[in-house]
């Protein structure tokens, strides 16, 4: 679903025009849509009718509190990667019993927070990690729920960066040791295993990986069953993938009903942990034309985003479509990079981008949901943008822009 829109010439996400949201807010600006987060996660949640599920949206996504207490109203659960991710979905009220706990290298501290929480799962990615979560269940006298996420050895055919389901990968355990560590999480006093998982990548475009891995995921579980190990849900983790340029991303629904399909009449909950499928083309990057160099080589058009508030194009050269966001009163384009102020060559949103801009006019970067601000620094010290979020006609400021003091204010000079 797509809530951007142009009328007059004047680009809107849902009812509210960016220039309106730049003039109250300033610039840059990450802007949201509530409606098309909600779209996104009901497309989710409806296509895996029929059976057990819950959509986990993986938070590190975009994990502002407004877009989690959004999806936190919906029904959804959490997939997080750190104690400060879970202390995100408490403060919006999120409910342990719906998160999972993913990522190689949880802390003592925080495999405790989430035990005396209670969440849902420990998606456990290596033999220590599954003896760390036993001794500090042991000492508090509680039964940990795990999973153990299984490398499938599949290829998700996405960007090496983002790919993270291939053999040699530091994710999960690898399929054919998979049966060997249940045996062990099994006979550990202070475990109970619950479920299985796995997470090929992200950005994926064709679901046939996903497929497969879990048609491998399944066999495990088949395989399990017959030493009396019975799991009760298997996730088949997040990464399908969003268009930023002319990429044909899989259908949704479509995908939900092929997994349906494989997993109804076994009596298991399936769980899935998108993340920019929900997000991603629910948010643009709002920024302003400093300047146009216009150099005989090339021509800049010097923006006051940069990489600092999007690293994607320089970390994995990764597309952001950048249109005007005002009526451009039909003048023509010219050929510009769009670069931030950043001292970095490497600090461009865009390439040999057709635009017609003059110093002042506002550019919206789209795509820009998802490992936007997520991911944003404070390198150059650069205060964090503002994030605004619309519902219908009315724009909710929710999250003010740093203050710069802020960016040092727990820094502290040497005594004299
Ligand atoms: N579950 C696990 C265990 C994950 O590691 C991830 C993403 C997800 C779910 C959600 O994947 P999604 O549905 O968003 O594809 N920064 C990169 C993406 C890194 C993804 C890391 N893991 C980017 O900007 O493209």
């Amino acid at each position: 679903m797509t809530t951007l829109t142009r009328a007059s010439g004047e680009l809107r996400l849902e009812g509210v025009a960016l220039s309106e949201i730049a003039r109250r807010f300033g610039t840059p600006c990450y802007v949201y849509s509530r409606a098309a987060i909600e779209a996104a996660y009901r497309e989710f949640d409806a296509s895996l009718a029929g059976v057990e599920h819950l959509v986990c949206y993986a938070m590190k996504a975009n994990s502002n509190l407004a877009v989690l207490d959004v999806l936190r109203r919906l029904g959804a659960g959490f997939d997080i990667v750190s104690g400060g991710e879970l202390a995100r979905v408490l403060a919006v009220g999120g409910e342990a019993s719906k998160v999972l706990f993913s990522g190689v290298g949880k802390s003592e501290a925080e495999i405790d927070t989430a035990l005396s929480h209670g969440i849902r799962c420990f998606n456990v990615e290596s033999d220590q990690e599954l003896e760390r979560l036993d001794a500090i269940a042991g000492r508090r006298g509680v039964k940990a729920p795990v999973s153990l996420r299984v490398n499938p050895d599949v290829d998700a055919g996405t960007h090496p960066y983002i790919s993270t389901g291939m053999a040699g990968n530091k994710f999960g355990i690898p399929h054919a040791r998979a049966i060997e560590v249940y045996r062990k999480a099994a006979k550990l006093p202070n475990l109970r295993v619950t479920g299985i998982d796995c997470h090929i990548g992200s950005q994926i475009l064709e679901t046939a990986p996903l497929e497969e891995a879990l048609d491998r995921v399944l066999g495990l579980v088949d395989a399990l069953a017959h030493e009396g190990i019975a799991l009760e849900h298997l996730d088949l983790g997040g990464g399908i993938g969003i268009r930023y340029r002319d990429e044909a991303p899989p259908d949704i629904h479509a995908y939900g009903r092929r997994l349906v399909e494989r997993v109804r009449g076994r009596n298991l909950e399936l769980l899935l942990e998108p993340g920019r499928a929900i997000v991603g083309n629910a948010g643009v990057l709002l920024t302003k034309v400093e300047y146009l160099k216009l150099d005989k080589a090339r021509h800049f058009a010097v923006v006051d985003a940069s990489m600092s508030e999007l690293i994607r194009p320089a970390l994995y050269d990764a597309w952001h479509e950048i249109v005007e966001a005002g009526d451009t009163g039909g003048r023509p384009r010219e050929t510009y990079d769009v670069v931030g102020p950043v001292c970095e060559s490497s600090d461009v949103l865009g390439r040999d981008r057709a635009l017609a801009v003059r110093p002042g006019d506002l550019l919206a970067i789209l795509s820009a949901g998802a490992y936007a601000m997520a991911m944003s620094s404070n390198y150059n010290t650069r205060p964090r943008p503002c994030e605004v979020m619309i519902d219908g006609e009315t724009a909710h400021e929710v999250r003010a822009r740093e203050p710069i003091s802020a960016l040092f204010s727990a820094e502290r000079t040497l005594p004299r």
